[in-house]
């Protein structure tokens, strides 16, 4: 699938509206991918009200939803050893009422939860505006009834 900004968007709150917790959500890709755009459309659609900023410094923000659920968006760019996933409360995430939205899984390979969605964002060369979006499902998550979505209306 190949997207602009606005149908990435538009994704992201599709699948946000549809996500049912628990779930978990992996962005992959380069720096400038769109990874926080997506994660931030998602996190808007499933009740997320106010700003969603880029967690790189945090590592972690909680959110709660309008649907009394919670929207956990974690940047582990900045993780430098595994052993810091302890100190983030790793292992405890993906509660019942929780959706978990993770940018930079690589660094947290090896820890990565058997039930998951993984979406893989790529810039295509020549064309700033659009990237190339993969879906991939490990285990049985939730069905993400937003995979495929019509993004053309
Ligand atoms: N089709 C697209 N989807 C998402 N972002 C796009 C797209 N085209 C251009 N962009 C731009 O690319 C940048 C993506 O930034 P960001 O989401 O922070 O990347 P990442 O979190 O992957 O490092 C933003 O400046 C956004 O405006
Ligand atoms: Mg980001």
């Amino acid at each position: 699938m190949i997207l602009d900004e606005a149908e990435m968007t538009r994704w992201g709150r599709a699948i946000g509206e549809a996500a049912r917790p628990p779930l978990f959500l992996l962005l992959r890709g380069p720096l400038g991918a769109g990874k926080s755009v997506l994660a931030r459309s998602i996190a808007q659609g499933a009740g997320v009200e106010g700003a969603v900023p880029s967690p790189t410094f945090n590592l972690m923000f909680r959110y709660p939803t309008s649907r009394g659920g919670t929207v956990v968006h974690v940047d582990l760019y900045r993780l430098t050893d595994p052993s810091e996933l302890w100190e983030l409360g790793w292992q405890e995430l993906g509660d019942d009422d929780e959706i978990v939205l993770v940018e930079w899984p690589d660094r947290a390979e090896g820890f990565l939860p058997e039930h998951r969605w993984e979406i893989t964002l790529s810039t295509v060369a020549g064309h700033r505006e659009t990237r190339t979006v993969f879906v991939s499902r490990f285990g049985k998550p939730q069905d993400l009834p937003g995979f495929p979505v019509s993004v053309s209306s």
